[in-house]
C-alpha cells in the first residue's frame, strides 16, 4: 500500500529525511517511534504532499507519488490523495460546524456525492466510531477523545486505502487512548492499511502489527518489535 525508497528532504541546509525506507502492506499497523526531530512528522507530511521531497521514491496503492525528483502531475496527485487520510491531533475539525457537517463537506467538495448520499454514509461511520449522539454537536462540546474519533471520522469519510496518524493520542487520558486503538484495528481488519506516529510506547504495542524507530532521518530498524498475534 504504501513504499517508500531512499527518500531525501531538506529545509534548506538543513537534511530532515537522510534516505528513508519503508513499506506498509494492506491491512497491516506499522508503528513509527523515535526521538523528537527524528523527522517523523517530516515524512508524513512528505507522503501526503505537504512537504516537496528531493529525491528518492513514494509509491501509494500502486502508483507512483514522486520518483528521482519529479511528481506525478497535478491530476495524478488528485487521485493518489484520495487514497490517503491524514489525521493530525486536534487540527482537523472545522470549529463552526457540527460534526456531521465536517464528515460530509470532503466527501460533497471532493469526491462530488450528494448531500444526502455524504450524510448517509457519515451517519454510518459515527455509528462505528460510537459518535452518533454527537452528531449534531460542535467540536467545542465533545471531550478530547470524542473529537479525535469525529477527527479518524472526517479521514474516512474519504474512503482511503491509508490513513496516517500523528500523535493521535497525545491529548488523550489511557482510557481514551484504548478508544482510539480499538477503532484503528477495526478498521485494520478491513484492510485499510495504517502509519501511526507516536511517542506513547503503551499505545504502540496495543494497537501495532509493527513498529519501527526513526532517528536522525533514517528508519533505524524495520523490525523492532514484532508484536504478538492477538496480544
Ligand atoms: N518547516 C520547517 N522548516 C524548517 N525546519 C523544519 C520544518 N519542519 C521541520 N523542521 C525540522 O526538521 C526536523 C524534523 O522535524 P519533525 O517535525 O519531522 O520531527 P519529529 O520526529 O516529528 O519530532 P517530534 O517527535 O518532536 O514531533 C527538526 O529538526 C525540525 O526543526
Ligand atoms: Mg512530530
Amino acid at each position: 500500500m504504501l513504499k517508500i525508497r531512499n527518500l531525501y528532504k531538506s529545509f534548506g541546509k538543513v537534511e530532515v529525511l537522510k534516505g528513508v525506507d519503508l513499506d506498509v502492506v494492506e491491512g497491516e499497523i506499522l508503528v513509527i517511534v523515535g526521538p523528537s526531530g527524528g523527522g517523523k512528522t517530516t515524512l508524513l507530511r512528505s507522503i501526503n504532499c505537504l512537504e516537496r521531497c528531493e529525491a528518492g521514491s513514494i509509491v501509494i496503492n500502486g502508483k507512483e507519488l514522486f520518483k528521482d525528483g519529479h511528481y506525478a502531475s497535478k491530476k495524478e496527485l488528485t487521485a493518489i490523495r484520495k487514497d490517503i487520510g491524514l489525521v493530525f491531533q486536534g487540527f482537523n475539525l472545522f470549529p463552526h460546524r457540527t460534526v456531521l457537517e465536517n464528515i460530509i463537506e470532503a466527501p460533497t467538495r471532493v469526491l462530488g456525492k450528494t448531500k444526502k448520499e455524504a450524510t448517509e454514509s457519515a451517519l454510518e461511520i459515527l455509528g462505528f466510531l460510537g459518535l452518533t449522539d454527537k452528531a449534531n454537536n460542535y467540536p467545542f462540546e465533545l471531550s478530547g477523545g470524542q473529537k479525535q474519533r469525529a477527527a479518524i471520522g472526517r479521514a474516512l469519510a474519504m474512503d482511503p486505502k491509508l490513513m496516517c496518524f500523528d500523535e493521535p493520542t497525545s491529548a488523550l487520558d489511557p482510557s481514551l487512548t484504548d478508544d482510539v486503538a480499538n477503532v484503528i484495528k477495526s478498521l485494520s481488519t478491513q484492510g485499510m492499511a495504517m502509519l501511526i506516529i507516536t511517542h506513547d510506547m503503551d499505545f504502540a504495542k496495543k494497537v501495532a502489527d509493527r513498529i519501527v524507530s526513526m532517528n536522525n532521518g533514517i528508519i533505524l530498524e524495520q523490525h523492532i518489535y514484532e508484536v504478538a498475534e492477538n496480544d
